[in-house]
């Protein structure tokens, strides 16, 4: 029996929903809005589609905690998406708030769920989660690796002109123009891809990618959804079947990568029991300065986070 509750029913969360109910690996989803009305049309429409696209999952949306007792995972989207000239640390204020009390409004009725969060800015929206939650590190993560691993791949696909089913990548760091895409450590069916596309392409691939949430704000004037949902269902699917799939995930750092008081992504083994490994590589000098950039960057937001609290 797995409950997941989605917070937040807007673009990402339905599309959360939407997607984790089609793997048909869960038996029930939460849809939790503050528009209690949007959220439960969004599972009703989700659940009409069941007999269509041949799948189990009850569906139900609300705005009541009380109907999200017992959930083993828990996914938040809520909070305000960035519109066109914004950064995603500029949502930092309201977003803070929103996460801190979804996070402990979902604590008081499910005991030690897995949190996986999503609204931006997400390194630090995370922070916020896991300090103000009390849950160990393991259980309370971010997502935006996969969706930044997968723009990169469907960059590289478009520019070889193969399947974006054939590549597979590392991408670390925080989730904003400072993410480190590493062409070291991507292949193409196994072939290092730089061995397929000079340095000129790969480096305009990394600067797109790096750019890649900003260049669909300008195209739809709010931020993306498909792909972010999709990842989110991803790592809740991972979860449920305990499939020890490695994926980068926003976690908390105790020394890894010789980095601490920070939240980054990095790329972890996902399991039943959330994150189940950190996985350390080897990197080069220049890998490891992006990286620190990318904590440096990090941190000056979580200090912001520090004082909004403290005000
Ligand atoms: P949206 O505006 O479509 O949906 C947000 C929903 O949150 C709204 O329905 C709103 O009513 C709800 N909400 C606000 N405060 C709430 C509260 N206290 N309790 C319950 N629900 C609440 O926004 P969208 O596009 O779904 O984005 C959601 C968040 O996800 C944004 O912060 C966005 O920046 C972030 N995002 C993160 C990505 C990532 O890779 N980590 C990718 C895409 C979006
Ligand atoms: C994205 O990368 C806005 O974080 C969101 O699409």
């Amino acid at each position: 029996m797995t409950k997941v509750t989605v917070v937040g029913a807007g673009n990402v969360g339905a599309t959360v929903a939407n997607v984790l109910a089609h793997k048909d690996v869960v038996n029930e989803i939460v849809l939790l809005d503050l528009k209690g009305d949007m959220a439960k049309g969004k599972a009703l429409d989700t659940y009409q589609q069941a007999p269509i696209d041949y799948y189990s999952t009850r569906l139900s949306g609300t705005a009541d905690y009380a109907d999200t007792a017992g959930s083993d995972i828990v996914v938040i989207t809520a909070g305000i998406p960035r519109k066109p000239g914004m950064s995603r640390d500029d949502l930092i204020s309201t977003n803070a708030k929103i996460v801190s009390s979804v996070t402990a409004s979902i604590l008081e009725h499910s005991a030690n769920p897995i949190i996986i969060i999503v609204s931006n800015p997400l390194d630090v929206m995370t922070y916020a989660a896991h300090t103000s939650s009390g849950l160990d590190k393991t259980r309370v993560f971010g997502m935006a690796g996969i969706l930044d691993t997968a723009r990169y791949r469907a960059f590289l696909s478009m520019e070889l002109g193969i399947s974006p089913k054939d590549f597979q990548a590392v991408l670390m760091g925080g989730h904003g123009d400072t993410m480190v895409p590493l062409p070291r450590y991507t292949t193409v069916s196994g072939i290092p891809i730089t061995d397929m596309l000079g340095a000129d392409k790969i480096d305009a691939i990394v600067e797109r990618t790096k750019k890649g949430g900003g260049e669909l704000v300008k195209l739809m004037g709010t931020s993306a959804w498909y792909a972010p949902g999709a990842a989110a269902a991803q790592m809740v699917e991972t979860i449920v079947r305990d499939e020890k799939r490695i994926f980068p995930c926003c976690v908390s750092l105790d020394g890894e990568y010789g980095l601490n008081d920070v939240y980054l992504g990095v790329p972890v083994v996902l399991g039943k029991n959330g994150i189940e490994r950190i996985i350390e590589l080897d990197l080069n000098d220049d890998e490891k300065s992006m990286l620190h950039e990318s904590c440096e960057h990090v941190q000056a937001v979580m200090q912001t986070y520090d004082k909004i609290k403290a005000s």
